[in-house]
């Protein structure tokens, strides 16, 4: 955390918390860096979904080469936002209106993921004659590691409702392309540009290369049996993050490295890549102050303002979010000062749930008294957005957006 950033949190009135505080300079910088990491031939989008705010999206221009949107609601606040910036769609079960809001708002790639999708799509453009749309089919590939069994979010590799199995996806190939030198029924008005798999999230750079090989192999052959030139693959996002300990990063040097040898084998092929957690993870920071401090059952517990309802993170994945502390000294009140005497505590939110923490038996509790403020880190990507905001209908946090 920056000076800058703990300054604004540390002026904030106690009634302007919770507070989301978004480092956007960090943001940037942390962009930049992943972009000097990649190859030339790596395009790099980012998945909308992982933190949609506008300003985050804007401070990511420079650094990515699109977004990935997987809503017709996505699809409009992103092209809102940053209106000249190419989008992707993807995500299963498009409904006929937002595919043709996505065809008139001239999407970049599409992500189909099932055969009737493309149907569909392809029932829109013959209302619009002479549009034609560059297409990925988006496969559900068996690979063969065991990378994708640890991980939480599993997308792929395995029965779900996301893209084709490789069976089906060499009919659309045939509905697409034909006998590869006459198009097929479906051929005409849409063009078959290659492959997309995102198959998991939560990989490290070895896991996310072995994957990323396997697809591109797997692709290459598909498009050698069917003659068609394969001109992208996208090995989708899924850049591991670590809650547990901050400082480890993903490492995208490695990443890089790793993708420029598999660019190499495959001449005129070019890479994307869409993350969203690994992008926007840790330029977000959930501010907030303790209630109240009690013991129980020989435990201490931290109450502070707000809760899971703004930040579900922790509690879908199960972990304890991290944070620092911003010790207030002043304490204006008669009572004694309520503090952890324990050496640890669990910080739970104001709901009326025991599933409402945040951070559980944490020793960086240690002396925590009421009114201190506590900063969660790593709030930056799927915490506002994926949180059941009017359960209990506390107040809305704050939003602030430094650096911009
Ligand atoms: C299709 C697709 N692409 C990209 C992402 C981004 O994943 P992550 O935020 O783990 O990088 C997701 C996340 O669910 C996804 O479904």
């Amino acid at each position: 955390m920056t000076e800058t950033v703990r300054r604004h949190i540390a002026a904030l009135a106690p009634d302007a918390l919770p507070a989301y505080v978004y480092d956007l300079a960090a943001l940037r910088a942390h962009a930049a860096a992943v972009r000097a990491a990649l190859p030339e031939r790596v395009e790099l989008y980012y998945a909308a979904k992982a933190n949609p705010e506008a300003p985050v999206l804007a401070a990511l221009r420079d650094a990515v080469d699109g977004y990935e949107v997987s809503s017709g609601g996505e699809l409009a606040h992103v092209r809102a936002a940053v209106p000249d910036a190419p989008l992707a769609f993807g995500g299963p079960g498009k409904t006929p209106a937002e595919i043709a809001a996505a065809v008139d708002a001239g999407v970049h790639r599409w992500h189909v993921e099932s055969e009737q999708e493309l149907h569909r799509l392809d029932a829109v453009l013959t209302d619009r004659p002479g549009t034609v749309v560059d297409v990925l089919l988006r496969v559900n590939l068996p690979v063969a590691t065991g990378a994708l069994d640890a991980v939480a979010l599993a997308m792929g590799g395995r029965p779900t409702p996301f893209g084709l199995d490789p069976d089906r996806a060499e009919e659309c190939v045939r509905l697409l392309t034909g006998d590869g030198s006459d198009p097929g029924p479906l051929g005409r008005r849409l063009r078959l540009r290659g492959v997309h798999a995102h198959l998991a999230s939560g990989l490290t750079a070895v896991e996310q290369l072995a994957v990323a090989e396997q697809i591109v192999t797997w692709s290459a052959a598909l498009a050698e049996r069917h003659g068609f030139p394969l001109a992208e693959v996208n090995v989708g996002g899924g850049m591991a993050v670590d809650y547990d300990d901050p400082a480890s990063r993903f490492d995208w040097t490695a990443f890089g490295e790793g993708l420029t040898k598999l660019l190499d084998a495959h001449p005129g092929l070019t890479l994307r890549i869409e993350p969203g957690r690994a992008l926007t993870a840790y330029c977000g920071w959930y501010a907030t102050e303790v209630l109240d401090v009690k013991q129980s059952h020989g435990e201490d517990f931290a109450v502070v303002r707000g809760g899971t309802h703004h930040l579900r993170t922790p509690a879908t994945r199960g972990h304890s979010q991290p944070f620092e502390v911003l010790p207030v000294d002043a304490w204006p009140h008669p009572w004694p000062r309520p503090a952890v005497g324990t050496g640890r505590a669990t910080l739970a939110g104001q709901l009326c749930t025991p599933k409402d923490v945040l951070a559980r038996a944490a020793s960086g509790a240690d002396g925590l008294r009421a009114a201190d403020r506590v900063l969660f880190a790593m709030a930056g990507a799927y915490a506002w957005n994926i949180s059941h905001h009017e359960f209990l209908m506390h107040p809305r946090p704050g939003f602030h957006y430094l650096g911009s």
